[in-house]
C-alpha cells in the first residue's frame, strides 16, 4: 500500500509546488490541502500562522501521509519548528531548498528575496542564505499585491507589469544577480518579473527547488502505477477549482471541502 505525500498551502498558490512534485514523481500518491477559508497568511501574525499550519498538518497526518511538504512560504518561514514537534515524519518547507539554489546560482553574492509580509518579516530566507554563504548580501522586499493579482487571473494584465515595476525597481538598483520568488504565487508572475528585472538576474523558483530535496529524502515509487491525486480545501471549492484549472491546465479531481476548526479555544 502506497503512503501519500501531503502538501499544504494557505490556498491555491501551493499548486505551483504540487505541479512541480507531480511532474517529478508521477507514481507518488499526493494529497493537497489548501486553507482557502483563512487565506491569506502573509499579513497574519506568527502565532496565528503557526496555529493554522498545525491544524493543516494534523489533517494531513490523519490521512496517513509519509512526508509533509509545507508549500506555503509564510508557514515555512514561521511554523516549521512547531510542525516538527507534532510529528516525526519528514517535513520539508520551501525556504531551505530555495536558499540553497539561490546560493548556488548567485555569482556576485547579492541576492534579492521577495515574499509576503510574514515571510519577509521573519527574515527566514535571509538567515538561511547567510547560513550557507555568510558573506552574501540579501535584500528582501514584501510584494503583497502580487497574491491578489494572481488570484484575479491578471498575470498578463498591464497592472501586473506596473506593480512589478514599482516593487522591483529598488532591487535592480541594488545590482542583485539572483532573486528568490519566495511566495507560492510568484512563479505565476515569473514572465513579468523577468521582463522587469532584465536578462542579468536569475530567478529562483522554490517550487522547483523543493523537488530536488524531496528526491534526496524519499525513495521514489516505481510500481508503474500512476499516482492518485486528492485535493481538499477549507472553503470555496468552486473558486479553488477555477484557479486550479488555470494553474494546472487541468481540472482538479476528487476535490472536497473539510472543516478543520470544529472547536475554538480562548487563550
Ligand atoms: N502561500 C502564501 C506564501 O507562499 C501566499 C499567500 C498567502 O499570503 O497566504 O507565502
Amino acid at each position: 500500500m502506497k503512503k501519500p505525500i501531503g502538501i499544504f498551502d494557505s490556498g491555491v498558490g501551493g499548486l505551483t509546488v504540487y505541479k512541480a512534485i507531480r511532474a517529478s514523481f508521477p507514481e507518488e500518491d499526493l494529497i493537497y490541502f489548501g486553507d482557502t477559508a483563512r487565506v491569506p497568511y502573509g499579513p497574519k501574525s506568527p502565532n496565528t500562522i503557526v496555529e493554522y499550519s498545525v491544524q493543516n498538518a494534523r489533517f494531513l497526518i490523519q490521512q496517513g501521509i509519509k512526508t509533509l511538504i509545507v508549500a506555503c512560504n509564510t508557514s515555512s518561514a514561521v511554523a516549521l519548528d512547531a510542525l516538527h514537534e507534532l510529528t516525526s515524519i519528514p517535513i520539508i518547507g520551501v525556504i531551505a531548498p530555495g536558499a540553497e539554489v539561490a546560493v548556488r546560482t548567485s555569482h556576485n553574492g547579492r541576492i534579492g528575496v521577495i515574499g509576503t509580509e510574514g515571510t519577509i518579516r521573519s527574515e527566514a530566507y535571509s538567515k538561511a542564505i547567510k547560513a550557507l554563504r555568510p558573506e552574501a548580501e540579501v535584500f528582501s522586499f514584501a510584494c503583497p499585491l502580487f497574491v491578489p493579482i494572481v488570484e484575479e487571473g491578471w498575470q498578463d494584465h498591464p497592472i501586473a507589469f506596473e506593480v512589478a515595476r514599482q516593487y522591483l525597481q529598488e532591487l535592480i538598483d541594488l545590482e542583485i544577480d539572483t532573486i528568490v520568488l519566495g511566495c507560492t504565487h510568484y512563479p505565476l508572475l515569473s514572465h513579468i518579473i523577468a521582463k522587469v528585472l532584465g536578462p542579468g538576474i536569475s530567478l529562483v523558483d522554490s517550487a522547483e527547488a523543493i523537488t530536488q530535496y524531496l528526491g534526496m529524502l524519499i525513495p521514489a515509487e516505481h510500481d508503474g502505477i500512476q499516482g492518485k491525486d486528492s485535493f481538499f480545501v477549507s472553503d470555496n471549492e468552486q473558486k479553488f477549482a477555477t484557479l486550479a484549472s488555470r494553474i494546472l491546465s487541468s481540472n482538479p479531481t476528487t476535490l472536497k471541502r473539510v472543516r478543520l476548526f470544529e472547536s475554538w479555544f480562548i487563550d
